[in-house]
């Protein structure tokens, strides 16, 4: 405990955590200390906890109201009561629903992570809210975590850039974001007992960059502190992630507050850097670790009331930021505008990925067509309602079935059969087949719901459930002109299926527009131009996390040994061949990508790399093409991935068109992390850099030099 207290201290004194240290915003600095000066102990602790389920009290005196928290990430929640997790039954908090994480992740596009961060802070505003809880961008290591599809990928740049506008944006609306969960929540399955071990590269090369483009680039406001141990202490009170990562090597200055119920002591979280305790036990609120016992752990000495006032410090500084605090007029906010619907069409629209497209079955031609067979629960099922913390009171949510009514009602004849039960049942099987037979085109809308894709637990396994598989393939004999859309967030086994239909579009959860977008993709009104943001494995045990036997660990303790090989790493340079390798998707026309070329042959290590390529649409439709650029190191002192994402970029073309595109490459992100030197280290060398629409589809490559 004295040691803490020591080191607590020249912390302080080495200007660490020294909140007032903000260049550029020194009277603002100067109000948060004389706000925190007038404060008693009591007063001042009561920021540091919440009073409710997700209310934080304020202090009238002084003028600071309460502070409002919500969920989520793709929309903000339904108002829950006060006391329980029970929805309090407002009428005004209908709110647009957008795809979840993943599918915003497969849009591959920034832009569309910007718009949906400018929508959610309108509404949280327009709901009084001043902290929207996510992004979440933990990585995606299991095929099984039932929050995968709140997430965004396996990889970690993906994951910057589309969590830094995404932040930006939406606090531009003077909202905060919380991003979560720091750090390592990348299972369900034990997440509040399970302890988890990483070689310090894999932590600075995969799990942390997300995090750190997050706090560094986006400028998030709050960190929402994870459930499970890393390296034997919680999350929530743990010194090396709390203090030496997130506040010295990122900057932090926000507020870093627990999940819900994730806080474990009073005076060990409050030196970890713990600043604000949220909770789901309705218990006297003032008997929770940040209420009395911090105040009497300050009172017993074993808490530097400096300590005490850092913490403060940050919720006000936030306040400020977001003007819940200060002068200057606040962002009003709206929900459910025109523009904020054509947002989330526009992001289910941008984000289905077509995995496969035999004989050109798809966009479906509806002039040439006269009955469509219309099989799966997934056609008919509401998903924005799902997934725990992150389900939406959506305003709307149109289901494929009524979009396909509605849109091509006129054209075709639809009938619908459901095909599949929450088991195998083979009279609906059999109804489904008889339904294929008379049509022309039989479209099945399968995959999961968020009894898989949830939080609190993960998947059993990776299969397609409910017998769905055997009610493809059956379809699929019964009519050659079967089409599979996918809805999921996460990855299910499609071996059984990729040869019997020959198109497949995985259209993820859509959120309220997502009838609308899919009936467009599948009519050719829209080209899909989603791509995997991650590897689709033929089967589970392919997969790094399950084919070292390391999840979800054993004894409550999980160990990474995949280490960096996580997702397209392991798949390539294992050379295992997946279902579908990350980065894929295809399109309804075609591109060329050639003249690839950099600015020059070798750099220095500062230095940036200017890459050049053109792409062009050489088919007969307008479309979307996400060129990849990945780096590899061939000859290294230490194991590298086979090549590692570097930079991308989304490019729209008309039929015939033709664009340059450059992109830039810091010579110092081909490093890696050396564990032996503590230090990122980019040895001298040649690299290949290669440009591809995929992992394993590469055009061109080109070689350069590091001095
Ligand atoms: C989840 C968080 C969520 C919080 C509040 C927790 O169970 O892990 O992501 O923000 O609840 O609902």
């Amino acid at each position: 405990m004295k040691n803490q207290f020591i080191l607590f201290f020249l912390l302080m004194t080495a200007g660490v955590v020294n909140a007032q240290n903000v260049t550029g915003v020194d009277s603002r600095e100067e109000r948060i200390r004389a706000l925190v000066g007038k404060m008693t102990l009591q007063e001042k602790v009561s920021l540091l906890h919440a009073n409710s389920k997700f209310y934080v009290g304020g202090i009238k005196r002084l003028g600071i109201p309460e502070w409002a928290l919500s969920d989520g990430p793709h929309g903000v929640r339904a108002e829950i009561d006060r006391d329980d997790w029970g929805y309090a039954g407002w009428t005004n908090d209908s709110a647009t629903c957008f795809p979840p994480g993943t599918a915003l992740a497969a849009t591959w596009n920034p832009r569309l992570a910007y718009e949906r961060g400018l929508v959610l802070g309108e509404e949280a505003r327009c709901r009084n809210k001043d902290v929207l809880l996510g992004p979440g961008i933990n990585i995606i290591r299991s095929p099984l975590c039932g929050r995968n599809f709140e997430y965004l990928s396996e990889d970690p740049l993906l994951i910057s850039k589309m969590a830094v506008p995404y932040i930006r944006a939406l606090q531009s609306k003077d909202v905060a974001v919380s991003v979560k969960h720091w750090l390592a929540n990348n299972q369900e399955e034990h997440r509040d007992s399970i302890d988890v071990y990483m070689s310090e590269r894999a932590l600075r090369e995969i799990y942390l960059p997300g995090f750190k483009a997050a706090v560094m680039e986006g400028g998030a406001y709050t960190v929402m502190a994870a459930y499970n141990r890393y390296r034997g202490d919680w999350c929530s009170e743990n010194d090396w992630l709390g203090r030496q990562i997130l506040r010295k090597e990122f900057g932090f200055k926000g507020v870093l507050m627990t999940d819900w119920g994730a806080a474990h002591s009073t005076v060990k979280a409050a030196l970890a850097g713990l600043d604000l305790e949220m909770g789901t036990d309705i218990k006297d609120y003032n008997e929770w670790y940040f209420a009395n016992p911090l105040v009497r752990a300050v009172e017993e000495g074993k808490v530097p009331v400096p300590a005490v006032d850092e913490k403060v410090a940050n919720v006000l500084r936030v306040m400020f930021q977001t003007k819940v605090l200060g002068e200057g007029q606040r962002v009003k906010g709206k929900m459910n505008t025109p523009e904020h619907q054509r947002a989330a069409y526009n992001s289910a629209a941008e984000a289905a990925v077509l995995l496969q497209n035999n004989g050109n079955l798809l966009p479906l031609h509806l002039d040439k067509i006269r009955r469509v067979a219309v099989i799966g629960d997934n056609a008919t099922r509401r998903h924005c309602g799902g997934g725990l913390s992150s389900e939406i009171k959506a305003l709307y949510e149109i289901t494929p079935l009524e979009a396909l009514r509605q849109k091509w009602g006129d054209r075709v004849k639809i009938s619908y059969a459901q095909g599949y039960e929450k088991r195998l049942d083979w009279k609906l099987i059999d109804e489904a087949v008889n339904a294929a037979k008379q049509a022309d085109v039989a479209i099945v809308f399968g995959g999961l719901n968020h009894d898989f894709d949830t939080e609190s637990s993960d998947k059993r396994d990776m299969a397609l459930p409910y017998g769905q598989q055997v009610l493809i393939q059956e379809v699929a004999k019964a009519n050659p002109n079967t089409v599979v859309v996918i809805v999921a967030g996460s990855p299910v086994e499609l071996a059984g299926i990729v040869d019997r239909a020959p198109s497949i579009l995985w259209a993820w959860y859509g959120g309220m527009e997502a009838g609308n977008a899919v009936a467009d993709l599948l009519s050719g009104k829209v080209n899909p131009s989603g791509k995997l943001p991650f590897t689709l494995p033929v089967s589970l045990a392919q997969s790094p996390a399950h084919a070292l036997g390391n999840y979800p660990g054993r004894g409550l303790k999980v160990n990474y040994e995949e280490d960096i090989l996580v997702g397209y790493r392991w798949f390539d340079t294992k050379k295992i061949q997946p279902q579908f390798p990350f980065g894929y998707g295809l399109s309804y026309t075609r591109f060329a990508v050639s003249r690839f070329s950099t600015d020059k042959s070798s750099y220095g290590k500062d230095e940036t790399i200017r890459a050049r390529f053109d792409v062009k649409n050489t088919g007969e439709v307008y479309g979307g093409e996400v060129v990849q650029l990945y780096a590899s190191d061939p000859v290294c002192s230490v194991l590298r991935p086979e090549k590692e994402l570097k930079a991308f970029e989304k490019v729209f073309l008309q039929p015939g068109e033709t664009k340059t595109v450059e992109v830039r490459v810091k010579v110092a992100d081909l490093a890696f992390y050396d564990d032996s030197r503590k230090a990122w280290n980019a040895e001298a060398g040649e690299y290949i850099l290669q440009l591809g629409n995929s992992s394993r589809t590469i055009f061109q490559k080109v070689k350069i030099l590091v001095k």
